[in-house]
This record gives structure tokens, C-alpha cells and sequence, in this order.
């Protein structure tokens, strides 16, 4: 088999590039490790920055984002009872939609298909052959047998776990990880949202979130030790920890129901340097990874998709190969402020075990100059609806 572009990875990242190449005419094959139902099984947050908004109607999928996403002007910050808003409209001139990473996938799955382009599902054992050669190819084994994918070039969208970053040597790449000493519990619920924005809810007891899928599907997060289980919490447990840690005056409203999915994520930041060798190229979780405090993950992996998708064009439509050649710079310049805000975002928010009552203190004081800053709230406004491209 040969192709132009080999994408290992059928998430968000890789299915985003590949419907973006192939309207352009760049012919591409999708390896994907497992089903197409386990894929769209991952709970991950939708919050969409307008960067991305724009690369999905570049790829022709705004009409049903548009009709079933929610607009957010803005968020709400809180600390044990004190609420506030940033209002992200006023002070950016934009917003962020409110779009389930899942139905993002979805719709970009469903695109692909009508397109006929090809994806490979349970696909094993890839290797990375001839990255730094001018004629790479991919080896992986379906159904028992080995097959081979000759191509131009090489995206490695398959995450934090998968092969490709591995296929950069040791002495060439540099990885930099910060891991935090807790996770986020998180449920789903057939509820209506606590209020129509997502509130960041931090307190003397640790973080929370609340945050929603749509009008009846609500997405609450807790901060937990790293020991817990998601089967130590049973729901009244969980609705009892988030009503101490929002506002009095959410907790009063907060609708309760049955969770429909629990789950403990650990909290990471880690980013590998460099994004490109030869004609390798690393995109989205592959790449790097963010806290989910400010939901940073997707929308890094849209910017690193920008990024190749505009040099491959550029290669191909062009013969200019500029994109390319810095597409590790550009990507990295975006991911860094990224991983700063959300680490940032993190450390404001969030209880750490060893934190002395003069670190609380600190906290406190940041988030009071937040609530009563202009200049404050720009800054974080403009970190959260997306630094430009
Ligand atoms: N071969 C083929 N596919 C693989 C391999 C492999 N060796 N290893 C992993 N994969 C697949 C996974 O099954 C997954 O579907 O690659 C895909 C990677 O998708 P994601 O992990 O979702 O990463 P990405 O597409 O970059 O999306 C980033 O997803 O994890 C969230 O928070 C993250 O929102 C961010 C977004
Ligand atoms: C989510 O809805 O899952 C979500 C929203 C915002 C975040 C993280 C997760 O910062």
C-alpha cells in the first residue's frame, strides 16, 4: 500500500489532519489501534477554542457543531463562597463553544467515512520505519498479517502511549513532566448543568468542577488523592464532596442523579522536544500533555494540526517546504504557553499536600487580585479562548 501522509492515530488529532488533507486532495491512511466504538467510548472535555472552531469548518463540519454546541461568553471562578465571573466576550471580543470531544470525534469519523478515505481499526505492533530517510514506511499487522505502508510522511497522532514519539532516538529527543500529586474524580449525569457556565471552584477542601456535555448532560469533576478509586465514591459520597467545595448558592440548585460514567484521571504536564525528525511528525498527546485545568488538551492538538496541516499543504501545493522545516518551532511555541497557562491554572486552583498556610494564603491573595483586576481577567481571558495561531 502507499500513500501520501501515514497517520498513526485515529483521535481527534489524527482524524482532524486527515479530513483537512484530503480536502485539499492529499491522499492519507488512518492506522487506528482499536475499534471505531472504543474510540468514541473516551470521555474527554469539549470545550473548543476559536481556533478550532475554524479548523472544523475548514473541514467542512460547522453545521452540526453549530446547531449543538453551546456558546460560552464566559466562566465562573469561585473560592469556598466568593463567586466571579470572567467575562471572556468583554474582554477578548470572543468566546469558546461548549462541544463534546466525543461528538467532535464523531463528526470527524463520519466525514471520513463518506469520503471513503481509508482507516485502519485494530491495527498491532506498528513500527516506524526510515523517519530520517526520504522514503519512510509504517509495518503493522491486522487480522494475523503484516502489511506495509510506503509514504511521503509520517504524523504520529497516537498519543500519550503510543509508538511514534518512541521512534525518535533517546539522544535526540528531550522530554520535560511535571506530575501533580492528586486526580480529578470525575462523573457524568443525566442532569441539567448547576448554572449555564462552568464554574473553577476552588476551597479549603480542594478543587471542583462543574462543567456540562449539554442542557441535560452535566460533568462533574473533584480533585482526589491519587490512592482513590473511582469505586471508593459512591454518588452520594461524590454529589455530598462537590456541594462542600462550589458556592452555597450552587450547591442550593445543584440538581443529583445517577453517575453514567466514573473515572479517575491523573494530572500530568509533559512535552517532548522536538516535535519533528525527518519525516516524522508528532501532534497533540503524542506531543504533549496538559493538567485539564482551562482544557487545554484538544485545542493544543488543533494548533499542532494547524501548523502540519498548512506545511504539508504548503510541501505539496507549493513545493515550499518552510512549513515543514518549522513545524517543531511553531508547534512548541504554542504548546509551551499552553502548558504554562494550564500549569498555572492548576497550581491557582488546586489543594497540594504541601502546601503551608502561607502558600494558601499566596493562592488566596492570587485569586482575590483575579476577581478584582481587569488587566488579571484579560490575561486569563485570553489564554482560555485561545492564544492565535
Ligand atoms: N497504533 C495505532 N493507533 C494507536 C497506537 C498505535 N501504536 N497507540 C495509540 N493509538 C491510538 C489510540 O487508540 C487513540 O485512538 O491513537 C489515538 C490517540 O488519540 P488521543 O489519545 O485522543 O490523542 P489525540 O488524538 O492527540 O487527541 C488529544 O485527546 O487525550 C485527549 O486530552 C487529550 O483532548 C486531548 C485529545
Ligand atoms: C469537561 O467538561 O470535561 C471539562 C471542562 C473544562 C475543563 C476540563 C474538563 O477545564
Amino acid at each position: 500500500m502507499r500513500t501520501q501522509v501515514a497517520i498513526i492515530g485515529g483521535g481527534p488529532s489524527g482524524l482532524l489532519l486527515g479530513q483537512l488533507l484530503h480536502r485539499k486532495g492529499i491522499d492519507t491512511v488512518v492506522l487506528e489501534r482499536r475499534t471505531k466504538d472504543h474510540v468514541l467510548s473516551r470521555i474527554r472535555a469539549g470545550i473548543l477554542e476559536r481556533g478550532l472552531v475554524q479548523l472544523m469548518r475548514e473541514a467542512g463540519l460547522g453545521e452540526r457543531m453549530d446547531r449543538e454546541s453551546l456558546v460560552h461568553d464566559g466562566t465562573l471562578i469561585s473560592y469556598n463562597d466568593d463567586m466571579f465571573g470572567i467575562d471572556f466576550k468583554a474582554l477578548t471580543g470572543t468566546s469558546v463553544i461548549v462541544y463534546g470531544q466525543t461528538e467532535v470525534t464523531r463528526d470527524l469519523y463520519a466525514a471520513r467515512e463518506a469520503a471513503g478515505a481509508p482507516i485502519l481499526y485494530d491495527v498491532d505492533d506498528v513500527v516506524i520505519h526510515g523517519a530520517d530517510s526520504d522514503a519512510p514506511h509504517v509495518t503493522f499487522t491486522r487480522n494475523g498479517s503484516e502489511e506495509r505502508i510506503d509514504c511521503d510522511f509520517i504524523a504520529g497522532c497516537d498519543g500519550f502511549h503510543g509508538v511514534s514519539r518512541k521512534t525518535i532516538p533517546e539522544t535526540v529527543r528531550r522530554e520535560y513532566e511535571k506530575v501533580y500529586p492528586f486526580g480529578w474524580l470525575g462523573i457524568l449525569s443525566e442532569t441539567p448543568p448547576v448554572n449555564d457556565e462552568l464554574i473553577y471552584a476552588g476551597s479549603d477542601r480542594g478543587f471542583a468542577l462543574c462543567s456540562m456535555r449539554n442542557p441535560m448532560l452535566s460533568r462533574y469533576y473533584i480533585q482526589c488523592p491519587l490512592t482513590d478509586r473511582p469505586e471508593d465514591w459512591s454518588d452520594d459520597a461524590f454529589w455530598d464532596e462537590l456541594r462542600r467545595r462550589i458556592p452555597a448558592s450552587e450547591a442550593d440548585r445543584l440538581v443529583t442523579g445517577p453517575s453514567i460514567e466514573k473515572s479517575i484521571a491523573p494530572l500530568r504536564s509533559f512535552v517532548c522536544e522536538p516535535m519533528r525528525w525527518g519525516r516524522l511528525f508528532l501532534c497533540g498527546d503524542a506531543a504533549h500533555i496538559v493538567p485539564p485545568t482551562g482544557a487545554k488538551g484538544l485545542n493544543t492538538a488543533a494548533s499542532d494540526i494547524h501548523y502540519l496541516y498548512h506545511g504539508l499543504v504548503q510541501h505539496y501545493l507549493d513545493h515550499d517546504d518552510d512549513g515543514i522545516e518549522r513545524y517543531s518551532e511553531h508547534a512548541l511555541a504554542r504548546v509551551w504557553k499552553a502548558e504554562r497557562f494550564s500549569w498555572w491554572f492548576t497550581n491557582l486552583m488546586h489543594r497540594f499536600p504541601d502546601q503551608s498556610d502561607f502558600d494558601i494564603r499566596m493562592q488566596q491573595a492570587e485569586i482575590a487580585f483575579l476577581r478584582d483586576n481587569r488587566a488579571a481577567q484579560t490575561v486569563l481571558a485570553e489564554n482560555y479562548v485561545g492564544l492565535p495561531y
